[in-house]
């Protein structure tokens, strides 16, 4: 039988659709492989709508005096590094329409700031971003979408160098200056088990702070970055969705991901288009 509309309604789903419950995507992936970018990407696209972009790095456990002292032998890729109550519960606050206060945290000191934070309002759309986003099972199960932006190593390996040099207040120029990526990636890296022998590559004698601060992001890649991104990072994304290999490069997959979320909002195309024009509603009887 034809269905007999009894129903309609004129409104506007910009406002009317928003979901009760917000959609929550997670976005993982290996360090400088492009999450921000890409979440980035999926905030612009979604401009008509109230998304908000959660760091899982605002969730970094502020080092204390001691592991300040020993901040080279600091395993900021470990789980453990991250206060993931804390953030499971930001997120459930999140899911259920509250707003949290969120922690900012300082790069360049490893420590969260003690008197600010960035408030974040309820939305329609959470964006989750970090690296271990994926490992808890409590968090995951939070998210209606994970999305794994998948990048080569060496390519992320060269991207954290400048980033980290730029933005996170590290000083290896003087490295970038003696050695190429490749020949860090092929003849350093897998070389080096110790600060000593770190040195020695260098022709460097001195084991003093100013090398140390000099050589910490490459050390740290290596003893800490790449086992943890093979022991934690690369089984989580089995539990992926989505994986973009290239990351902020495919925009096809971004497109993709974007008209899916704007499909599970209940947006209809011809917002898009006509944003004045109001979708009539309609229930129908059999
Ligand atoms: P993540 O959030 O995974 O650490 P980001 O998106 O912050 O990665 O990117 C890390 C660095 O690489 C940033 O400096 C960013 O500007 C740069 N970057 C990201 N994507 C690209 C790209 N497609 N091409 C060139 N540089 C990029
Ligand atoms: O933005 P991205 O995902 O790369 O951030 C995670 C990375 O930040 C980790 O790989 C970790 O080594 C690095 N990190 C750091 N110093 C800190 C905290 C995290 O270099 N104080």
């Amino acid at each position: 039988p034809t269905p007999t509309p009894t129903h309609f309604s004129t409104t506007n789903p910009l406002d009317s659709t928003i979901p009760k419950q917000p959609f929550v995507i997670g976005v993982s992936g290996g360090t400088a492989s492009g999450k921000t970018t890409v979440c980035d990407m999926i905030i612009q696209q979604l401009h008509d709508h109230r998304v908000v972009l959660v760091n899982q790095d605002s969730f970094y456990r502020g080092l204390t005096l001691d592991e300040m002292k020993r901040v080279h032998e600091y395993n900021f890729d470990h789980p453990d590094a991250f206060d993931t109550e804390q953030l499971l519960e930001c997120v459930e606050k999140l899911k259920s329409g509250m707003s949290v206060q969120v922690p900012i945290y300082d790069f360049k000191t490893h420590q969260r700031c003690s008197d600010s934070f960035r408030q974040v309002n309820a939305s329609d759309v959470i964006i989750l971003e970090g690296i271990l986003v994926f490992h808890d099972a409590r968090v995951r199960n939070l998210m209606s979408m994970k999305i794994f932006v998948d990048t080569d190593a060496d390519v992320r390996l060269a991207r954290r160098i400048r980033r980290d040099t730029v933005e996170r207040g590290r000083d290896i120029n003087s490295v970038l200056e003696q050695a190429s990526i490749s020949f860090l990636k092929y003849a350093i890296l897998p070389s080096v088990h110790s600060w000593e022998s770190m040195f020695f590559l260098y022709g460097l004698r001195k084991f003093d702070s100013e090398n140390l601060t000099n050589f910490l992001p490459i050390m740290q890649y290596a003893k800490f970055v790449k086992p943890a991104f093979d022991d934690f990072v690369l089984p989580s994304k089995k539990f992926a969705d989505v994986i973009i290999p290239r990351g902020g490069d495919n925009h096809v997959a971004i497109d993709l991901i974007v008209q899916h979320i704007r499909t599970k909002l209940g947006q209809h195309d011809l917002c898009k288009i006509y944003p004045n024009v109001y979708v009539i509603q309609s229930t129908f009887q059999i």
